[in-house]
């Protein structure tokens, strides 16, 4: 009752032309903290109720692979599409100001220009027009729409759609940090809800009803830090002509095999039933071992998802969709500890008729969350071709380096200026480096590579070195 006294006070304060959507927003908070609050919420996930995924849960992607599809049903097929970018987040974990698809990945090209040439490319290819859509946040509007200009004259249609804005509250008292509501207060007052937020977003922008009314059946969502998720031919026709008869799945969730490097991934589980998503911050402190481990749970959530835009619509309308709330605690600049409330779209897997997982090769996850990732990006380990990135042919093995870069590394102009040019990676299985280092030109690194420069210390890398299975620390080179 009190939080409901504070929002109506600060729409009050919210300027006449943005009354309307700030209501909407405080409407979709208001019931988010509700359950929130509602004892339901805190009934504890049992975890000796998972039961084992029934076979018929992920399908293989071999078995959606369809050779003899021609170009006309290709084409058929990609005018039911829409393509969505998350496009809600900051770069600032890798130290950049702006949307993180802003940030210059490889061959001086942003995440957003390898995703539009990704899609240019399709687009020209079978004469068809796959809309992009970019959910943006309060955070990235403005600057995003700025970049997308240069866009006009390409053969790729952009929307772009916000996605809400809800207040923080102190954790203390559980009351909004905000003093006004206009949409240029002050920022540390508000956050993007996570990318759960997609499905009522995009609804309400309107822009859902246009693309149904315009015939389109699937979007297929993905994170725009991913620059594996590229349009899938054999993913699309699996959805719209589905083998056997079978009816199309409402949703399906790309799932890709775990290795020991993201054993913090969500996971696909047979819950009461349905098919749900599992995330580490739900599992009881006792299991979180259980749950790492790559023979029990073999699987993760990629967040590649495909979705049918009139199922999407139903369970709006319905008010079936149901998302876990994930609670993240935060401090503000000025020191108050806030708590924001939010859904992460995969766990809305359950809220669909005939959800099933697929599995899909690695190389459709290529996430860029750190400059480590950063560094295989850039480097000779990928070869990038009309906004596609691919493994080199030239590494002897498919498996992809393992990359541990200290703390001075962690913020890209950092990490750029520490590199004459970016390493040869083609045969390196493990990196780590810690401390003042530095490396000159044409460095090439093979097996496994560790360099530490402790304290007080700086270690330069000649250019031109070879480092193969090496240890090099201090002046101690062994
Ligand atoms: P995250 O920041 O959530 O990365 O952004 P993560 O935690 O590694 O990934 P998940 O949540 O497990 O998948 C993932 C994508 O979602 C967008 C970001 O811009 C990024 O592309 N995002 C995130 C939004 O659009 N809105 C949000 O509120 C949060």
């Amino acid at each position: 009752v009190q939080v409901k006294k504070e929002l109506d006070k600060l729409l009050l304060t919210a300027p006449a032309n943005e009354v309307e959507s700030v209501r909407t927003e405080f409407n979709g908070f208001e019931k988010l903290f509700q359950r929130y609050l509602s004892p339901d919420n805190s009934a504890e996930f049992k975890w000796q109720n998972i039961e084992p995924l029934p076979k018929e849960a992920i399908v293989t992607y071999n078995s959606t692979i369809n050779n003899s599809l021609s170009f006309e049903n290709i084409r058929a097929n990609l005018n039911k599409l829409i393509v969505i970018k998350l496009n809600g987040g900051l770069g600032t974990s890798m130290g950049c100001k702006g949307p993180k698809s802003t940030i210059t990945v490889r061959d001086d090209l942003t995440f957003l220009d390898l995703i539009i040439r990704q899609l240019e490319n399709i687009n020209l290819a079978y004469n068809v027009n796959v809309p992009l859509v970019l959910m943006n946040s309060f955070n990235t509007d403005e600057e995003t729409n700025k970049v997308i200009n240069k866009y006009n004259h390409i053969k790729v249609k952009i929307y772009t759609f916000n996605q809400s804005r809800y207040p923080r509250v102190d954790k203390d008292n559980l009351l909004p940090i905000a003093k006004t509501a206009g949409y240029d207060s002050d920022v540390e007052s508000w956050y993007p809800p996570g990318h759960g937020d997609i499905y009522e977003s995009f609804y309400n922008s309107g822009l859902l009803q246009m693309f149904i009314n315009e015939g389109k059946e699937y979007v297929f969502v993905s994170n725009s830090d991913n620059l594996g998720a590229t349009v899938d031919m054999n993913i699309l026709n699996f959805l719209l002509n589905p083998p056997n008869n079978n009816k199309s799945p409402e949703f399906l969730m790309e799932v890709t095999d775990k290795t020991r490097a993201d054993v913090k991934g969500g996971t696909l589980i047979n819950y009461q039933g349905k098919l749900r998503l599992l995330e580490i911050a739900q599992v009881p402190k006792e299991n979180v071992d259980e749950f790492k481990s790559v023979s029990k749970f073999k699987i993760f959530n990629t967040n590649n998802l495909w979705i049918n835009l009139k199922a999407m619509q139903r369970v709006i309308e319905e008010e079936s969709l149901h998302m876990e709330i994930i609670v993240n605690n935060k401090t503000t600049d000025k020191g108050v500890n806030v708590i924001q409330l939010e859904t992460a779209s995969g766990a809305a897997i359950k809220s669909f008729n005939g959800a099933i997982g697929i599995n899909v090769p690695r190389s459709r996850f290529l996430p860029v969350k750190t400059t480590s990732d950063l560094l295989l990006i850039m480097s000779n380990l990928y070869t990038q071709k009309k906004g596609l990135l691919e493994m080199n042919p030239l590494r002897s093995f498919p498996s992809v380096p393992l990359v541990k870069l200290g703390s001075g590394f962690t913020k890209v102009n950092e990490f750029l200026k520490r590199f004459g040019s970016i390493p040869d990676c083609l045969e390196l299985d493990h990196l780590t480096v810690s401390g003042d280092v530095t490396f000159g030109k044409s460095v090439i690194l093979r097996g496994t590579v560790i360099i530490i420069a402790n304290h007080g210390d700086r270690i330069d890398i000649p250019s031109g070195s070879i480092l193969e299975n090496k240890i090099v620390s201090g002046n101690l080179r062994i």
